[in-house]
C-alpha cells in the first residue's frame, strides 16, 4: 500500500547516539544520508530516547554523545539546507504518539520482534527485562508515523521494526479510519476535482478495487496527488476511499534497506567501536596512517620474501572500497608474487584514506569551534520537526477522541 507518490514521500530516519563515528557510519550510513537528502525531504534525528533504553543506567555520555554525532554528521556533508538535523527528546511527540499507538499494539507483537530476545541475549550484564526496552520497537514506529514518512532508510536489522510499524499504522487506520459519514465525505471531496478529473478518479478507484488493476491504483494516486483545491484532510479521506479502506490517517511506510557497508574494521571484523578496530572520522592523519601500517596481513607472509594471497587479508577488503583496477591488479599480482611488501600494499590505502576525510575533517574542525552554529541547527531542526509532529498528533487525538475543540 503505498499512499503517496514516491517523489513526495518524507525520509526519516535516526541514529543512536553513541559519540564520534567511523568509517563504518560514513560508508554505510552517511554517504547514503547524503544523497538523499537532495532527492527528498529528509528528517535525521539522534535517538537520545532509543540510547537510554539500553543505557539507563550510564546517563552521562549521551549529550555530549549527541553533540559529537551531529558534528560528524555535518562534516560529513548532511546540509542543514537539505535536511533537518534534530533531537528526539526535543520532540515531545514522539512520546506521545507511543503512548498512544501503545493502547492499540498488541503485545506479542512487541515480543515477537527479533532484536528483542537477541539484544537480551547479547547484552546479558545488563538488565533489559524493562518496559522501555520492550516498547522501544514501538517507539520507533512513534518516530516514523510522527512525520508520515514514507521511505526508512535502515540497515537489514531495523527492517522488522519498519514492519511493525507497517502494521501498528495499519490497526490505528482500520480502528480510527472509519469516521462517521465517511462515504459521503469522500464523495463530497470527489466532486471537488471536477468533471473529467472526477470521472477519472472514479473509474479508476473501480477498477482497482474490483480487479485489482495497479496502474490504475497508481494513476488514482497521482491525480489525488496533483490536485491543488482539495484539503490535506480530504485527500487522506481519498487515498483510502481509493483502497477501499478508511482515511488514511498514518500512511505506511517502507524500509528503504541500506546495503550493507564493505568497509570493514582494521581486523577485517565489522567496524565497530565494541571491537576496538575503527577509524574515526576525526582521528588525527598520523594516528590513521599509524592504525593502517599496524594493521593484521595475510599471516602466512613473515617473511618479505613469502607469497600471500589478498582473501585473506583485511587489507585486500580496503583496497575493495578504495583502489581502482589497476591498484588492484597490482596488489593481487605483487602480493602472491612477493613483488611487493605490506608496506607497499597498504600506502595506497592510507592516502586514499586521508584524501576522503579531509575535507570531512576540515568541516568538522570549523563545527568544533562554532558550537553555537551547531546548537542553532539542531535548534531549527528541532522546531521544523515539532511543526509536523504537532500536526500529526492534532489529527491522532481528533481520530481517538481525544481533542478536546
Ligand atoms: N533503532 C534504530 C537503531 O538502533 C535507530 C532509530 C530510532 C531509527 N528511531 C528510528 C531508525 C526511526 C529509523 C527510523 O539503529
Ligand atoms: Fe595483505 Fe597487501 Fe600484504 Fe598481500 S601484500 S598480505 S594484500 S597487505
Amino acid at each position: 500500500m503505498n499512499t503517496v507518490p514516491t517523489q513526495h514521500q518524507r525520509v526519516l530516519s535516526g541514529m543512536r547516539p553513541t559519540g564520534r563515528l567511523h568509517l563504518g557510519h560514513y560508508h554505510g550510513v552517511l554517504k547514503n544520508w547524503v544523497n538523499l537528502q537532495h532527492e527528498y525531504e529528509c528528517f535525521f534525528f539522534a535517538a537520545d530516547w532509543h540510547a537510554l533504553t539500553t543505557h539507563y543506567e550510564d546517563p552521562s555520555l549521551i549529550e555530549s554523545s549527541t553533540w559529537e554525532m551531529v558534528i560528524d554528521w555535518l562534516a560529513a556533508g548532511i546540509s542543514p539546507g537539505a535536511a533537518k538535523i534534530f533531537i528526539q527528546s526535543k520532540v515531545p511527540e514522539h512520546a506521545e504518539l507511543h503512548t498512544l499507538l501503545s493502547m492499540i499494539t498488541p503485545l506479542g507483537w512487541l515480543e515477537r520482534v527479533p532484536t528483542y530476545k537477541d539484544q537480551q541475549e547479547k547484552l546479558k550484564e545488563k538488565d533489559l527485562a524493562t518496559y522501555g526496552f520492550l516498547g522501544y520497537p514501538l517507539l520507533q514506529s512513534a518516530d516514523i508515523l510522527v512525520y508520515k514518512a514514507g521511505m526508512v532508510p535502515v540497515g537489514e536489522d531495523q527492517v522488522a521494526h519498519v514492519e511493525l510499524t507497517r502494521e501498528v499504522a495499519r490497526r490505528f487506520n482500520h480502528l480510527y479510519g472509519r469516521e462517521p459519514g465517511f462515504e459521503e465525505k469522500a464523495e463530497q471531496a470527489v466532486a471537488k476535482m471536477g468533471k473529467k478529473n472526477a470521472r477519472m478518479f472514479r473509474e479508476c478507484r473501480k477498477k482497482y478495487q474490483e480487479g485489482g488493476d495497479q496502474d490504475s491504483l497508481d494513476v488514482a494516486q497521482a491525480l489525488l496527488d496533483s490536485q491543488q483545491n482539495i484539503s490535506i484532510g480530504d485527500k487522506e479521506r481519498l487515498f483510502g476511499y481509493l483502497e477501499g479502506s478508511g482515511k488514511i490517517i498514518l500512511p505506511e511506510p517502507k524500509s528503504l534497506l541500506t546495503p550493507a557497508s564493505k568497509m570493514p574494521g582494521l581486523d577485517g571484523q565489522k567496524m565497530s567501536k565494541s571491537y576496538g578496530n575503527t577509524i574515526a572520522l576525526r582521528d588525527e592523519p598520523d594516528e590513521i596512517s599509524k592504525k593502517i601500517r599496524t594493521m593484521p596481513t595475510d599471516t602466512n607472509r613473515v617473511r618479505r620474501t613469502d607469497p600471500g594471497d589478498p582473501a585473506k587479508c583485511p587489507v585486500w577488503q580496503f583496497h575493495e572500497v578504495y583502489s581502482d583496477e589497476d591498484t588492484k591488479d597490482w596488489v593481487q599480482e605483487g602480493c602472491r608474487s612477493a613483488g611487493i611488501g605490506c608496506v607497499d600494499c597498504k600506502q595506497p590505502v592510507i592516502d586514499a584514506v586521508l584524501v576522503e576525510l579531509k575535507p570531512i575533517q576540515e568541516r568538522a574542525r570549523e563545527y568544533e569551534e562554532d558550537m553555537g552554529t551547531v546548537k542553532a541547527i539542531v535548534e531549527s531542526g528541532n522546531e521544523a520537526a515539532r511543526d509536523v509532529a504537532r500536526d500529526t498528533l492534532e489529527e491522532v487525538r481528533k481520530a481517538m477522541g481525544i481533542a478536546y475543540l
